[in-house]
């Protein structure tokens, strides 16, 4: 799988996919969002990352990775200094989960039912792709590409493979960074950017 080049019409199948997971009704999360927050960057990228879920900001946006938690990767890719153009950006659920908090929409950890519904487009995002790699951002990402039952913090800043061949590396989510007591974060942040580095070795 890993070598075959991309399908000729990869570009039209992400958008196709796209168009049916914004009327995807097989959890309710659709129906609850602004819009489908679909993954960003070109067919062929050699390394693709994986997240949860769109926040509050990129469900707004359309956009992954656009809110706190997205700047603070973005700000890890520009030290790797990896370029944004070998680099696939999306995550494992599509659409943004939430709870009503006063007028304030509160992230809900989507549930495995939920990863479970959204795993057809993330896996059609990767035969589309065809990364030579993927980095997987926090649990909910590693689960949806490597089977439900993974600990993931058994693994973290290690690569795994899929049964296709793929590798894997399995690193903390941002957010996990950002809701740490302020005085670890900066040593966490350092130990998940050398994790992240590890992956350094896919782009050319
Ligand atoms: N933003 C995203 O797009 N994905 C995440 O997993 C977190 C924030």
């Amino acid at each position: 799988v890993r070598n075959a080049p991309p399908p000729v019409n990869a570009r039209t199948t992400l958008d196709t996919c796209q168009a049916l997971a914004t009327r995807c009704s097989q959890c309710a999360h659709a129906a609850h969002a602004t819009q489908t927050v679909w993954g960003e960057g070109p067919i062929g990228a050699p390394l693709m990352l994986v997240g949860e879920q769109p926040g509050d900001r990129e469900d707004l946006e359309g956009r992954p990775f656009v809110g706190p938690a997205g700047q603070l990767l973005r700000a890890a890719l520009d030290e790797l200094h990896w370029p944004a153009e070998q680099l696939y950006l999306t995550n494992a659920v599509k659409h943004f989960k939430y709870e009503w908090r006063g007028k304030r929409r509160l992230h809900k950890t989507p549930g495995q039912r939920e990863a479970m519904a959204c795993q057809q487009w993330l896996e059609a995002e990767v035969r589309a792709v065809q990364p030579k790699a993927i980095v997987a951002l926090g649990a909910t990402a590693a689960r949806s590409l490597l089977g439900p039952d993974l600990a993931v913090s058994d693994h973290e800043g290690l690569w795994l493979h899929r049964a296709d061949g793929l590798p894997v590396l399995v690193v903390r989510h941002p957010a996990a960074i950002l809701r740490t007591d302020p005085a670890m974060q900066a040593a966490l942040r350092q130990r998940w950017v050398e994790h992240l580095r590890l992956a350094s070795k896919v782009l050319q």
